[in-house]
């Protein structure tokens, strides 16, 4: 523990496996699904998917930023019971904001310590149910008083402390880096294509489990399910990515005045759920998908939250005793693109080791899952090249950056180096 951000080192720590349901734009096919359920779905399949036994887990820990339904409190549990844990087993709810599925992977690793096995990771956000909310009316509604209800989306999005949102925030480090429009839209253009080329490449398609009209049963309690919209028999693929052209990104208006951020420049939104496996390295069956190695967490200036990304990762490397150079690939989450280009600036981070499937802009950010997608592919790279260390990184709204350092557990030298 520092007074500049919070490093830990993980000895034995693994991600065993990983996945997640297609991303899907806001009042996509998605919209009606309570995030329990995408987070009973991806729990179920990852289990299904690395061969574990559900009863083999022995600590539950999930996510969701969003209060997307009336039970969203017990969450955690649920996602637990119905995706076959022991009853005894207890559940946590993780909250980091954006970084919560870091933070997921951050806690489980922290449990092996206390002795737990096997964790089951989920992280799962509706952003389309967020509700339209008021906190003011449970005396009633005086007359002619202003009703008071919000769209708690749109909302939560704003951090009343500096009094901006979180276009802003982008809006203020592009004009603190010198970032011109023209280079946020060039970045963004390189995302939408990216992550375009991947998707028709079928590079994402190994990450994703479809996701169709299921009922999950627990014995002794009440069926829980997922319904799609009619017509649609299964969704499995990410909904947002299209190939655009950089001149069709400058015809769109900037969301402030005087801003460079747009809607085809910032993230997406959209729904989505991921779950991930940590457990003992040295209990793994097979080679895990990737060695969970350290996290660092730092506060920056809210009003410069999208900065956070580049000293959570100067404090991860200094603690770690690596250097920018032996890391070979970085995800760094896209919530706008002059964001990204402010930390690539800040870090001098060469950016062809950064986000290349492309990224949240074109993808889309589901508050809490993003950040098990980020590892999940990151790890997945390191593991296609041969490639030793990863960096998965995210800005947290509020102020807050927070960064994971990932090994490849089948990384090999090269003859020769
Ligand atoms: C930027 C933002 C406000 C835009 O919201 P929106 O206006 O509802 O966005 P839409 O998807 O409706 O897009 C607006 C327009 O841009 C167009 N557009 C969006 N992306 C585009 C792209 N890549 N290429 C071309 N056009 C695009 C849409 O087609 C739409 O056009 P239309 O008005 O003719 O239909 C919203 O996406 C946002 O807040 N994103 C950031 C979320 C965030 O900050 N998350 C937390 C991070 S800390």
């Amino acid at each position: 523990m520092s007074a500049n951000g919070r490093y830990s080192a993980f000895a034995d720590a693994a991600i065993f496996d990983a996945l997640r349901t297609p991303w899907v734009d806001l009042g996509g096919a998605l919209a009606e699904v309570s995030p329990i359920d995408l987070g009973i779905k991806v729990g179920r399949e990852v289990l299904a998917r690395a061969n574990v036994d559900p009863l083999a887990v022995d600590s539950v820990l999930a996510g969701s930023v969003a209060q997307a339904s009336f039970d969203a409190y017990m969450l955690p549990r649920h996602i637990g019971l119905y995706s076959g844990v022991a009853q005894s087993v207890p559940a946590l709810g993780v909250q980091r904001i954006c970084a919560t599925g870091f933070e997921l992977l951050h806690q489980a690793a922290r449990q092996l310590d206390d002795g737990v096995q096997l964790a089951l990771c989920v992280a799962a956000e509706s952003m389309s149910r967020n509700p339209i909310a008021a906190y003011t009316h449970r005396g009633g509604f005086r007359l002619g008083a202003e009703v008071q209800f919000k769209d708690f989306l749109w909302e939560a999005l704003y951090d009343p402390a500096p009094g901006v949102d979180m276009i802003t925030t982008a809006d203020n480090l592009a004009r603190r880096y010198g970032l011109s429009r023209d280079a946020v839209d060039a970045y963004a253009c390189a995302s939408h294509q990216r992550t375009f080329a991947a998707q028709q490449a079928g590079w994402l398609a190994p990450e994703i489990v479809a996701v169709s009209a299921q009922t999950f049963e627990l014995p002794g309690y009440q069926p829980r399910s997922i319904r799609l919209p009619r017509g649609i028999e299964a969704v499995s693929e990410d909904s947002h990515p299209r190939p655009g052209d950089v001149a069709a990104l400058a015809r769109l208006r900037a969301v402030h005045e005087g801003g460079v951020q747009t809607a085809g420049n910032s993230c997406a939104v959209v729904d989505g759920a991921a779950a991930a496996l940590v457990g003992s390295a040295s209990a793994c069956r097979d080679t895990p998908l990737a060695l969970l190695r350290a996290s660092a967490v730092v506060g920056v200036a809210p009003e410069f939250m999208g900065i956070g990304p580049a000293p959570a990762i100067r404090l991860l490397l200094h603690r770690s005793g690596l250097n920018l150079d032996q890391i070979d690939r970085f995800e760094i989450n896209e919530a706008q693109a002059a964001q990204v280009l402010a930390v690539a600036q800040a870090l001098e981070l060469d950016c062809s080791r950064l986000n290349v499937h492309g990224g949240s802009i074109a993808l889309g950010h589901p508050l809490a899952a993003s950040g098990l997608r980020l590892v999940m592919t990151l790890a997945r790279q390191l593991r296609a090249h041969n490639l030793r260390y990863g960096i998965a990184a995210a800005c947290v709204g509020g102020g807050q950056g927070m960064a994971v350092l990932i090994e490849n557990p089948a990384w090999r030298a090269l003859p020769g180096l």
